[in-house]
């Protein structure tokens, strides 16, 4: 898996020794009216969480192509690290929760300079998947947003669970995610079954998104819509 390295406008921040590694990158959304820009911190000493991730850029795109679906709502993004989508998500109005996992303090604290830096008021929190005993119980998301937390199959369950648990809290909502294809849709499908969920809507990652910003991306990357199959409740 490889960090997104193909960002529109990214620049290296050497004021400090110890933050030579920081650089930030910018991703435009709309060229109306509407239109904006937002901002993201990036760091090549972290792994994973402080990246852009391929995905990220492609769920962020989907969401701003769905915007009028996210003004007003509540949504949780999970595994958000630079958090792209969900801050793109409170641009367009919803009401944003960035979460990732609680014993990463730094992907954290990176989300609220985020925040900041695009003008931007969202929720940050620590939910770690598979751990019960965190404030998972108060959510109550109309949307919930994943950009490649699919990527470590020894947590595919424990992010499954927190997926149904918080779909059986709201039952109209929707998990909406984008994932690298590595193995086929089987694994998904299987866990689908298995948490009592199903897929609404499969979309190939590229197809929606504009050449521009395809170009810099590779990968075989699809978007899902997954909800709460009642069928397999009742
Ligand atoms: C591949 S990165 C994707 C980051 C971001 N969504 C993106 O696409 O740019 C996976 C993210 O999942 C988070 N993560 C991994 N295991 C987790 C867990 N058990 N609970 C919560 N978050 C986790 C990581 O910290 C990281 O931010």
């Amino acid at each position: 898996m490889e960090p997104n390295q193909d960002d529109d406008d990214a620049g290296v921040d050497e004021s400090s020794p110890q933050e030579e590694m920081i650089t930030t990158s910018t991703h435009h959304f709309g060229d109306g009216d509407d239109a904006f820009s937002v901002t993201i911190i990036e760091s090549m000493k972290e792994e994973y969480g402080l990246f852009v991730w391929p995905c990220s850029i492609i769920l962020a795109e989907y969401v701003w192509q769905q915007r009028s679906r996210f003004s007003g709502a509540n949504v949780i993004e999970l595994g958000a690290g630079t958090s792209l989508p969900g801050i793109v998500a409170a641009k367009v109005g919803a009401d944003v929760t960035l979460t990732d996992d609680s014993n990463r303090p730094e992907v954290l604290d990176n989300m609220r300079r985020e925040c900041e830096l695009n003008n931007v008021t969202c929720k940050v929190l620590g939910l770690t998947w598979g751990v019960w005993d965190e404030p998972i119980f108060t959510l109550c998301p109309n949307i919930i947003l994943g950009a490649d937390v699919l990527y470590e199959t020894s947590a595919f369950d424990d992010l499954f669970a927190a997926v149904a648990y918080l779909l059986q809290n709201s039952p109209s909502s929707v998990f909406i995610t984008a994932y690298h294809n590595r193995s086929g849709h089987h694994l998904i499908e299987f866990l689908m079954v298995k948490w009592g969920l199903k897929c609404m809507k499969l979309l190939d990652g590229f197809s929606f998104m504009p050449a521009d910003k395809a170009s810099g991306l590779s990968g075989n990357i699809q978007l899902v819509e997954i909800i709460l199959d009642n069928d397999k409740l009742s």
